[in-house]
């Protein structure tokens, strides 16, 4: 476990709690965890936000849990940020998959109330989040910067059939979204690929958007939307927008997969550390639950995390809502809601 900064170590304790409660009523199996205190509180005793040896340290375990890195007003993001973008990238966690869906008791901004049931899978370990680039002239008048993204064959056909195969086991729909009017040459092969590819998957429907029609399309018929795979920025963008339109950010859980399982999966929030709500105790541990939830498919007890969510989609349904989704609960008390659905 990574609680990081904000309210990371909040969610993660409310994550831990239900893991807790859940595991004693199924009796199937038996989570160890270990804690590290990474981030901020690292970076001011060692000048250094996770220790040099963190992958090494991490490549043992079966997962990886994390809750949420990010002090801005204390140190820069791109510092912060950095274990998290090389833990991605080293462990190869291609495949980031985040369900958006909306929950009965809980209201989205949205006039129209048909139910959203999407996944956005962003791929997790080229394009525009690549270490590449540099500055010249920095500071002076003359300051350039280049930052070049890299999308290989390799990479995009891989998150691509991932994508196919999860719109299989869902409603066979397919969104893939670029801005191959604009990027010649990334977008371009994107959409090679895709014609490539599809033809493997004929039972699925396929649709392609650039990102600013997609952003307009999910505000406007989010429902028709199954699977939407698109590349590490943007489908960094898209599921912080499928949050916001099913209600709040604090309801959206992620899964940073190694598919072939060479190497320790990773499960956390869509949402960051949330500066503007750390420590008041009111952030909605939901997210982190449902990250738990989908943590627990990965190791094999799909019975159990179907318990988890059952008691999510329980709690919220009978009214139990932290603020950011209308309510008036802490964070403590949401978590509490969930686990008394066990009893
Ligand atoms: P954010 O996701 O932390 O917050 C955006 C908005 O959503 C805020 O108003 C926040 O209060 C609200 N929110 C988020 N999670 C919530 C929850 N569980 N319950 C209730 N409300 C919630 O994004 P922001 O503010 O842009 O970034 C804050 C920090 O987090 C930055 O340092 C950023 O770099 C970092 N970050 C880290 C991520 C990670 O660890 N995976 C992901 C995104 C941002
Ligand atoms: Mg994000």
């Amino acid at each position: 476990m990574y609680p990081g900064d904000g309210i990371g170590p909040e969610v993660t304790d409310a994550a831990v709690a239900v893991l807790t409660a859940v595991q004693k009523k199924s009796k199937t199996f038996d989570l160890a965890f270990e804690r590290f205190d990474w981030g901020m509180p690292h970076f001011e005793r060692h000048g250094r936000v996770a220790p040099e040896d963190f992958l090494a340290t991490l490549r043992g375990f079966d997962a990886v849990f994390l809750g949420a890195v990010g002090w801005p007003a204390r140190l820069p993001d791109h510092i912060t940020l950095t274990p998290l973008i090389r833990l991605r990238q080293a462990f190869d966690l291609y495949a980031c998959v985040r369900p958006a869906r909306t929950f009965k008791g809980v209201h989205g901004p949205l006039r129209s109330e048909e139910p959203i049931d999407l996944v956005v899978v962003r791929e997790n370990s080229e394009g525009e989040y690549v270490d590449n680039g540099g500055a010249l002239a920095v500071n002076t008048p003359n300051e350039v910067a280049l930052q070049t993204a890299v999308h290989t064959r390799r990479g995009v056909e891989r998150i691509l059939r991932f994508s196919f195969e999860l719109a299989r086991t869902r409603r066979r729909r397919l969104a893939m979204i670029t801005k191959s009017n604009a990027q010649r040459y990334a977008y371009v092969l994107w959409d090679r690929l895709l014609v490539e590819i599809a033809a493997e998957f004929e039972d699925i429907a396929v649709e392609k958007l650039h990102i600013d029609a997609a952003t307009l399309e999910l505000v406007r018929r989010p429902h028709t939307f199954d699977v939407v795979v698109g590349s590490n920025l943007f489908g960094d963008i898209l599921s912080d927008l499928t949050g916001g339109i099913t209600g709040s950010l604090g309801l959206n859980p992620s899964a940073n997969l190694n598919p072939e399982r060479r190497f320790p999966s990773l499960f956390e929030p869509v949402h960051g550390s949330a500066p503007d709500i750390a420590g008041k105790g009111i952030a909605n541990p939901t997210a982190a639950v449902l990250s738990a939830a989908m943590m627990l498919d990965w190791l094999g007890e799909a019975s159990t995390a179907t318990l988890v969510r059952t008691a999510v989609d329980r709690a919220l349904a009978a009214g139990n809502l932290t603020p950011d989704v209308g309510g008036t609960l802490t964070t403590t008390q949401m978590t509490d809601a969930i686990v008394q659905q066990f009893e």
